[in-house]
């Protein structure tokens, strides 16, 4: 398995490109199954939950076209198979996503129950709830959820208990070729559902309330083929901006999306950094200062992200004062906790609160990544430890970051990808 090894210490300084959001391309692709015709997604960041998607739809034997700077041409019409099997869904959960599009278009799914992961339970009774609300019949066997309708599903008022984002997706999905008007209450806000949702209206869907917690859905025959570019990613912007904020550097990222950033961008000024920003680029200099420790406070869109907890955890080991971090989403996120206090990290955690003590930086040592977003916060805290660290299991890293090592490298990092045992 590769590692990557940091030389910390450097200052980062420079510009780089925002890729194209990863949780919005998923979904995305994935609802390529409601298309009656071909379709061509561009700006697909070049990840491996893009691949292992890619891999989900060729299984069912859709055809899929990848052209330069990866843009996909989708068409479903080939498909022969309503399956995603345990091996795929157990390396992304994402892939539950495929559940209300093949309901909706072809009113029969068998999905793999995803199962517990590093961060937590995460259950999907949102999701089942959702699509027998719309009239689909569930049943749960050997591991599988098995789900069909008798001809289209029907239009329902559906209440989600607490805000999911693959929860909303799968039943917007579902919902958009269901026979008359949906209403989803308490959906979630967060621009890749947005993204999902305009991707949709491009193809003919009728989805209104886009950006509210109110998403209304009027049932349609067909969707069209069409283009669509997916969002920038603001977790992979707030992951390099937080990585030029603990090296008390500056950069400049082009492609951004900064208005879904608003909760992230404040906390980087409340750090002590000067953010300036246009339309598509944002930039952040912390003019060599140490940041200053900042209390976070998780919470669903337009709230902060969980998917940037890990990387500000990192960003106050390196800061001056004594921070909370409160975890909010997930029961299970603190594991990257254990492996920052292998780098000289000053962490306690009780229950869903981590209290960190700043120091001026860390010392390397081998660490280990645990999941996507553990491993982003690892080589953060690499860049600002004296000597070498060493960050295993970086396969993590490759599900969500496009060339990570190139990027930082770009900035003036000093960070290699080594073949590991
Ligand atoms: C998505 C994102 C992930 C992000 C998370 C929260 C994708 C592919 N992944 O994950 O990066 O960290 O949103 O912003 O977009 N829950 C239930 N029952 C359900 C569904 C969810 O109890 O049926 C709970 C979960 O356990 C969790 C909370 O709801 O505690 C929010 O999870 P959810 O928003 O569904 O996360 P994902 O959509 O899996």
């Amino acid at each position: 398995m590769d590692k990557l090894i940091i030389t910390g210490g450097n200052r980062l300084d420079g510009e780089i490109k925002v890729s194209g959001a990863k949780n919005a391309a998923l979904p995305i692709l994935i609802s390529t199954l409601l298309v009656d015709g071909p379709v061509t997604i561009r700006n697909v960041p070049n990840l491996h939950d893009v691949t292992t998607t890619m891999e989900l739809l060729g299984s069912m034997g859709i055809d899929l076209l990848v052209h330069e700077c990866m843009s996909l041409e989708i068409d479903s019409r080939t498909i022969k198979q309503f399956f995603a099997p345990y091996d795929l869904v157990k390396k992304m959960r994402a892939s539950i996503l495929v559940l209300g599009p093949l309901l909706g278009r072809y009113g029969k799914a068998t999905v793999s129950l995803p199962g517990g992961c590093a961060i937590g339970v995460r259950p999907v009774d949102q999701h089942l709830k959702g699509m027998e609300a719309l009239g689909a019949k569930i049943n749960m066997q050997n591991g599988y959820i098995e789900a069909y309708v008798d001809g289209r599903l029907k239009g329902a008022e559906i209440v989600n208990d607490m805000v999911t984002v693959t929860g909303t997706e799968n039943i917007l999905m579902a919902a958009v070729l269901a026979e008359g008007t949906s209403v989803i209450k308490n959906a979630a806000r967060e621009p890749e559902v947005c993204d999902l949702a305009n991707f949709l209206n491009t193809m003919g869907a009728k989805i209104s309330g886009i950006g509210t917690d109110t998403l209304v859905v009027e049932g349609v025959e067909r969707l069209h083929g069409g283009e669509y570019r997916v969002m920038p990613d603001r977790i992979e912007a707030g992951t390099y901006l937080a990585a030029a904020a603990l090296t008390r550097g500056r950069i400049k990222l082009k492609n951004a999306a900064p208005e879904t950033m608003t909760a992230v961008l404040e906390k980087f000024t409340e750090v002590g950094a000067k953010i300036t920003t246009g339309d598509d680029w944002i930039e952040l200099d912390m003019e060599h200062r140490q940041p200053k420790a900042v209390d976070i406070y998780t919470a669903p869109y337009p709230g902060f992200p969980t998917d940037m907890q890990a990387q500000f955890l990192a960003l106050n080991c390196v800061a001056d004062g004594t921070s909370n971090v409160v975890e909010n989403i997930f029961e299970n996120r603190f594991m990257h906790v254990q492996e920052l206090k292998r780098l000289g990290a000053d962490i306690e955690v009780h229950g869903n609160t981590a209290t960190v003590i700043g120091k001026p930086s860390l010392v390397g040592a081998e660490v280990m990544a645990t999941d996507l977003r553990a491993s982003a916060s690892l080589v953060l805290a690499g860049l600002m430890s004296q000597g070498e660290t060493s960050v295993g299991r970086i396969y993590h890293v490759d599900r969500g970051y496009e060339c990570i090592e190139e990027k930082l490298s770009q900035l003036g990092a000093k960070i290699l990808r080594a073949p590991g045992k």
